[in-house]
């Protein structure tokens, strides 16, 4: 770890003789706090009692200023975090832990957000700093029955959303956002720009695609491979009380929602007590009315639960809902200017073993309070199942039958009351013995520090510590692999955080 307090002014300076000085800004300048405002999503890193400001924030608009802020950092013992979306669960992009912890520069890669599209060969260079919205958008523009499977809100960014895998709608098809990443280009901890795979080497190329943001070096764009994509999609949507027996159709769709054919995915919104099931079908309403009618009757799902688009409308759809009918997409998906949202806390399990209805009846009754608790479950199965656990960085693969998330969502002042919510820590804790354990599995862009954080012990940060969450995240064989690729790619663990892997000791 940098211990000694940094050299803030000489580390300044230094970045004046390297990048321009409009891409610097410190707390004096006058934009500083909306520009560190800008992408942040959620109100509980705003507050001042858990927000340290950064020193400053770059803002690169390309890679030799990425390169010269690194190489000042190690110079002068100024640490940088990188922030791509900034949608970080915890704020770990623009955020240390504690308000008395070293000093830090935020690199914010918003600027660079390109999304170059290759028709012909199917597949496209994009920028980290683009948003998922973005990247839809581009794609299925210029070439159309082409698409990507990455989330839902088009705000998220790429560097962090294929940093950490990507689940979304089209995985149970294609897999994960970082499954289909073919080549990239980044920054490592020396400063020096690694133009591909090759330089890479093969053990970086497969840590950065899953093992996490924050940790090897700033990525700066992603090739990916293109999927193709029918011209009409179907969304529908089945609401379910509990009256109306919404607690049994979640219990028999734990079964069937992971072994349905490819090309369907059903996930499940559970809140205010009721289970929203919604999907996305690659194909038109009349097939997916069939396959809902052989395969899970229960949920009675007819023409009328059914709405027809282009797969780019339904990239949209999923989150504005309507609004897609009165304004024009590239508004909806191209803005990246955002709301500050309310204060959310996430936590997230895996699920190998179908929960039983009363398990599932406690989890739709858990008490509320004042706050509002949302259960989102993603199915897997698919082509999620058929890849390897060690084939990149993120092991939830053929055991897994779906992804919980847990999200609960509250208003107020400043700290918003209470920095440790209770809706979502005891649902946590009541869940222990009904999901995967051993270690207990948790989505990393789900990033949960209440897991576990590293402990910097003479200097460095403890592998044991780091094992406690880095296991749940990785399982115990990829996140081993991890730390030791982390040995050798920033050996001195400049490119720390909270939740950064360490390197491997040497004698293990
Ligand atoms: P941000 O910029 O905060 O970075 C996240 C982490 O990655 C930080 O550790 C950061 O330092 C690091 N990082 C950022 N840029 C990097 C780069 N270029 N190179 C290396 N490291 C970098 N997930 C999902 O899989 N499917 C989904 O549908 C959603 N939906 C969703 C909705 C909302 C509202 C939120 C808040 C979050 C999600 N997520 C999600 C989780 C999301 O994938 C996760 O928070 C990502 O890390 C966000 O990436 P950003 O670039 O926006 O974050």
């Amino acid at each position: 770890a940098l211990a000694s307090p940094s050299n803030d002014n000489d580390f300044l300076q230094c970045l004046s003789t390297n990048i321009p000085s409009q891409l610097v800004q410190t707390p004096s300048s006058p934009s500083f706090k909306q520009l560190l405002v800008s992408s942040i999503r959620n109100a509980r890193f705003v507050a001042p009692a858990t927000a340290r400001p950064p020193l400053c924030i770059v803002t690169p608009t390309n890679a030799s200023h990425v390169q010269a802020a690194v190489r000042c950092g190690r110079r002068l013992s100024v640490r940088v975090r990188m922030r791509s979306g900034g949608h970080d669960c915890e704020g770990l992009s623009y955020r240390s832990g504690s308000p008395n912890s070293e000093g830090f520069a935020v690199i914010d890669l918003a600027k660079l957000h390109a999304v170059r599209v290759n028709p012909q060969e199917a597949t496209a260079w994009v920028d980290s700093g683009a948003g998922i919205g973005e990247l839809y958008y581009h794609v299925a523009t210029a070439a159309p029955g082409l698409g990507f499977p990455a989330g839902v809100c088009p705000t998220v960014g790429v560097g962090g959303i294929f940093s950490g895998g990507g689940i979304g709608l089209m995985m149970r098809k294609h897999g994960l956002s970082a499954d289909n990443v073919l080549d990239a280009t980044m920054v490592d901890a020396e400063g020096n720009l690694l133009a591909d795979k090759k330089a890479m080497g093969d053990d970086l190329f497969w840590a950065i695609r899953g093992g996490g943001g924050g940790n090897f070096g700033i990525v700066l764009s992603w090739k990916v491979r293109l999927v193709p994509v029918p011209p009409t999609v179907t969304f529908f949507r089945v609401p379910k009380t509990m009256d109306q027996g919404a607690v049994d159709a979640v219990t028999k769709w734990q079964t069937v929602a992971p072994v349905l054919p490819d090309d369907l995915s059903v996930r499940v919104v559970v809140q205010n007590r009721q289970a929203n099931f919604q999907a996305l079908y690659l194909g038109n309403s009349s097939a997916a009315v069939a396959t809902m009618g052989s395969r899970f009757p229960e949920l009675g799902v007819t023409r009328a639960n059914c709405k027809e688009m282009s797969w780019l409308q339904y990239t949209a759809y999923i989150y504005f809902r309507d609004d897609i009918y009165n304004k024009p997409l590239d508004e909806l998906l191209l803005n990246r200017s955002m709301t500050l949202g309310p204060f959310f806390k996430n936590k997230s399990d895996y699920v190998k073993k179908p929960l039983s209805k009363d398990t599932l009846e406690k989890m739709f009754l858990w008490p509320e309070g004042a706050a509002t608790g949302q259960l989102v479950l993603e199915p897997h199965g698919g082509r999620m199942g058929r890849i390897a656990a060690d084939n990149t960085p993120f092991p939830y693969r053929s055991s897994v039958l779906y992804n919980i998330q847990y999200v609960e969502f509250w208003n107020g002042e400043g700290t918003g009351g209470k920095v440790t919510p209770d809706w979502v820590g005891s649902l946590y804790d009541f869940m222990a013995p009904f999901v995967s354990k051993d270690p207990r599995g948790a989505y990393v862009n789900y990033r949960d520090l209440d897991i576990g954080a590293n402990k910097v012990v003479d200097g460095v940060t403890s592998y044991e510590s780091a094992k406690v969450w880095g296991e749940s995240y990785f399982g115990p064989e990829n996140f081993k692999r991890l730390a030791k690729i982390k040995r050798k790619v920033d050996a001195g663990d400049y490119f720390w955080s909270e939740q950064s892997v360490p390197p491997l000791p040497l004698n293990q």
